[in-house]
């Protein structure tokens, strides 16, 4: 089984996520004994999903919207994407409360997605450009680290699992 793991990523917290997500999906098939290849890698270095069986797809959102990269990718891949199980993780607010991610409109269409999950995010002011630092001064978005790697590993487990059920039944 191959799985991708695809992320679009300005200042790293999206991809350090994708990276969790891979290591723990390995983890979990490798105690499971089923046979597989986690490549997680970033959304701008691929342009197909070609060969894989299932694909976790993630992106940073700014502006309210995904990064290119990510958008490039599920346009122009949404034949196979509908073929294959793919989850979908956004890392966006940086506010934790629940009310603020509950409100926030999702930043990509994917009715074909199993999932979208959307993970606070991380905004660390000393590796910003300056318009963003305007934008987050003027927005008085807090300088924090929201990941929650618990969440993270949650639910690359419940990926996994699905995952070890299909091989288990194909
Ligand atoms: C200029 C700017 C705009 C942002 N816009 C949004 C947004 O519209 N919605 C959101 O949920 N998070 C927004 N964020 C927060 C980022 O998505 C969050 O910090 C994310 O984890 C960064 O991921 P990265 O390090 O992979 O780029 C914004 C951050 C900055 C600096």
């Amino acid at each position: 089984m191959r799985i991708l793991v695809a992320t679009a990523s300005r200042h790293g917290a999206t991809r350090e996520i994708g990276r969790q997500i891979g290591s723990t999906i390995t983890e979990t098939l490798r105690a499971d004994g089923i046979d597989h290849q986690v490549d997680v890698v970033d959304a701008a270095d691929i342009d197909s999903i070609d060969g894989y069986d299932a694909a976790i797809i993630g992106s940073a959102v700014y502006f309210g919207r995904w990064l290119a990269s990510a958008r490039r990718l599920i346009g122009g891949a949404e034949h196979h994407l509908h073929a294959i199980p793919v989850w979908l993780f956004s890392s966006g607010p940086v506010d934790t409360d629940e009310s603020v991610r509950e409100s926030a409109r999702s930043p990509v269409t994917a009715p074909w997605a199993r999932e979208h999950r959307t993970f606070p995010g991380r905004l660390d002011r000393s590796s910003l450009g300056l318009f963003e630092k305007l934008v987050a001064a003027a927005l008085r978005v807090p300088d924090r680290d929201g990941r929650d790697p618990e969440a993270i590993d949650a639910w690359a487990r419940e990926i996994a699992a699905t995952l070890a059920t299909s091989a288990s039944t194909a």
